[in-house]
């Protein structure tokens, strides 16, 4: 007998082209896992609108309509554990997720990250790599824990820096490579299974 699908919550902050490239990918039964829910920390943003298309759940929790960032951390996990995720996907979530999230979903939520960690962490990995002067980048999926992108690495994509990119030539390039590491890494995940020996994540149980 098949497995049932893996269940993903997706997280995502602005445009949701990762987002996009799961849902698409979801659609073919044999890639092991489904959207079933998408939230995010602000509304009215095309992420959000991509998952309403495809007929997804979606909700927005915002910081500033909590008490206190730990309330809406809270409000988050409980939100997203209704939905009985297997697995978190943070695809452009601009928030840390903190200590209430990660006692709920530590060890099974990842992160999308555009740059190579460890350099680069941080809200800016493409302009930060750009002004180095580093001839490659990439992104970087991985582990989420309490740190600014320093969890567990599951998988990582390299693109070359041309001498004429721009931030947003150079984040563009990260993307097309970020979303197929993506798809293909979050697929494996559900498919085989994963294990995450401290520092070591290793596809297939
Ligand atoms: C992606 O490149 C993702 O790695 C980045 O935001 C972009 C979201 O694009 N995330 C971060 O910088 C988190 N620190 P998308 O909304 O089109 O998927």
């Amino acid at each position: 007998m098949s497995q049932p699908p893996t269940r993903l919550v997706v997280l995502v902050s602005g445009a949701g082209s990762n987002l996009q490239a799961l849902i698409d990918a979801a659609a073919d039964p044999g890639y092991g896992a489904q959207v079933v829910a998408v939230g995010a920390d602000r509304d009215g943003i095309e992420g959000l609108a991509r998952a309403e298309r495809a007929g997804i759940e979606t909700f927005a929790l915002r910081v500033s309509d909590h008490e206190s960032r730990a309330e809406w951390d809270a409000a988050l996990a409980e939100r997203v554990a209704s939905y009985r995720p297997d697995l978190v996907v943070l695809a452009g979530f601009m928030k840390l997720v903190g200590d209430d999230f990660l006692a709920a979903f530590g060890g099974r939520t990842v992160n999308t990250h555009p740059a190579l960690s460890p350099s680069f962490p941080g809200m800016h990995g493409p302009r930060d790599a750009l002004a180095y002067g580093v001839k490659v980048t990439g992104a970087t999926l991985f582990v989420v824990d309490a740190g600014v992108d320093t969890g567990a690495i599951v998988a990582q994509t390299v693109v070359p820096v041309e001498d004429a990119d721009t931030v947003e030539t150079l984040h563009e390039r990260i993307k097309v490579a970020e979303r197929a590491m993506l798809v293909d890494t979050v697929g494996r995940m559900a498919r085989e299974g994963f294990v995450v020996d401290e520092r070591r994540v290793r596809l297939g149980g």
